[in-house]
């Protein structure tokens, strides 16, 4: 009995050991770096710049990019992600004007595209906190770079560098284990036809704006590559911070008539609410639901159609 005892006691001080010297290696080793393997078709990408990309990409980024990376004077010069949960430890988002020393100036096309599809930086650094946009279509993502790249305002090229990251243990530990970089999709991605107002709907929603990555249930159980695996898929009842640090779930937005919005909003209530923030009992949305202003009627629409094809679900969010 007493040898039995002394084994168990010198494997649970071993297993202690194993784990802190895992969590000092962890600690020490940081946010992992990856190779840097850009597909051949992205590497050479040269993005030409035309009035219709730079329209298209900041509307796209006005409502995907710059709440997270502008500052009060509207350029992206990066800022404190305040509403990152504290257990994560503190982010901050990057300068992406034009500028060759604190911005992205001296990034290449392919770099770019990579980094949005992946989170994989030029410098093979994975970026656990800011979003990716695997299954954005390809024409999407260069207008987006063709935004980036053009004349304005936000991202002419302006000085203003951000601290260093300060990832907390967890987030090393987690970046360490199971949140990994994307595989970029090799084959080409295009929009959908705007006519089928479903599958345009689900481009939308799904594709280009993530709107289930805020709607389903929680962050850690998503699927970029495939959302519709993701839990609770628009169930909603994901626990997401505000600037005050009160924690505002997110609404289950699929169809259900008593806890969805099924009987709740009608597609000009819905238009209002996702363009405007106007609630249908008259209220105001509160962050971080955002106003996307510059989505068109007619891709609220879609979306709408397109979230009364899914799956019910049964979530009442308090
Ligand atoms: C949730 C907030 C958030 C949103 C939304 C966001 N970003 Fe970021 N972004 C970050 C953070 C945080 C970093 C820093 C990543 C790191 O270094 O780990 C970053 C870094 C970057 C970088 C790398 C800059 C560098 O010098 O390393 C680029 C490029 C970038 N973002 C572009 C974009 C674009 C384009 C969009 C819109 C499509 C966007 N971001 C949306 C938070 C965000
Ligand atoms: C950054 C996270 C986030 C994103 C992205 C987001 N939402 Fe929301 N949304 C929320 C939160 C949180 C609420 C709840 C706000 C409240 O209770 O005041 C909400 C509320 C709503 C509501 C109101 C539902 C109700 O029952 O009153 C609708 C409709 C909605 N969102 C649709 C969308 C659509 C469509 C998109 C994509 C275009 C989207 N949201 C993107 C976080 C988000």
């Amino acid at each position: 009995m007493k040898r039995f005892l002394k084994t168990a006691l010198f494997t649970i001080i071993g297993l202690i050991t194993v784990i802190g010297v895992a969590l000092l290696f962890f600690n020490f080793k940081g946010v992992p770096t990856y190779e840097v393997a850009i597909p051949e078709n992205m590497k050479n990408l040269k993005v030409e710049v035309t009035p219709e990309r730079v329209a298209r990409g900041e509307k796209i980024a006005t409502v995907l990019c710059n709440g997270c990376h502008a500052n009060n004077d509207n350029r992206l010069v990066g800022k404190a992600i305040l509403d990152l949960p504290a257990e994560f430890g503190k982010a901050y988002s990057l300068n992406i004007t034009q500028d060759k020393e604190h911005g992205i100036g001296n990034w290449t096309d392919g770099e770019i595209m990579y980094f949005l599809k992946t989170g994989i930086k030029r410098n093979g650094k994975y970026s656990p906190i800011m979003p990716k946009l695997p299954r954005m279509a390809d024409e999407d993502v260069k207008s987006v770079i063709a935004y980036l790249h053009s004349d304005r305002f936000p991202v002419q090229a302006t000085k203003g560098k951000q601290p260093e990251q300060a990832p907390s243990l967890l987030l090393k530990v987690l970046t360490n284990t199971v949140m990994k970089p994307l595989e970029p999709i090799k084959k080409p991605i295009n929009v959908p036809d705007s006519t089928n107002i479903v599958e345009f709907g689900k481009y939308v929603a799904n594709d280009m704006i993530a709107c289930y990555a805020c709607h389903s249930k929680d962050f850690s159980k998503q699927d970029p590559l495939h959302p519709e695996n993701s839990l609770g898929f628009y169930g909603g009842g994901n626990p997401m911070p505000n600037l005050e640090g009160q924690i505002v779930p997110s609404s289950n937005i699929t169809f259900d008539e008593k806890t969805g919005i099924g009987k709740k909003y009608t597609e000009a209530q819905f238009v209002d609410a996702v363009k405007l923030c106007k609630k249908s009992d008259g209220g105001v949305l509160r962050y971080p639901m955002q106003p996307h202003v510059t989505l068109t009627d007619y891709e609220v629409k879609a979306i709408y159609a397109y979230l009364k094809t899914i799956p019910k679900i049964k979530n009442q969010v308090k």
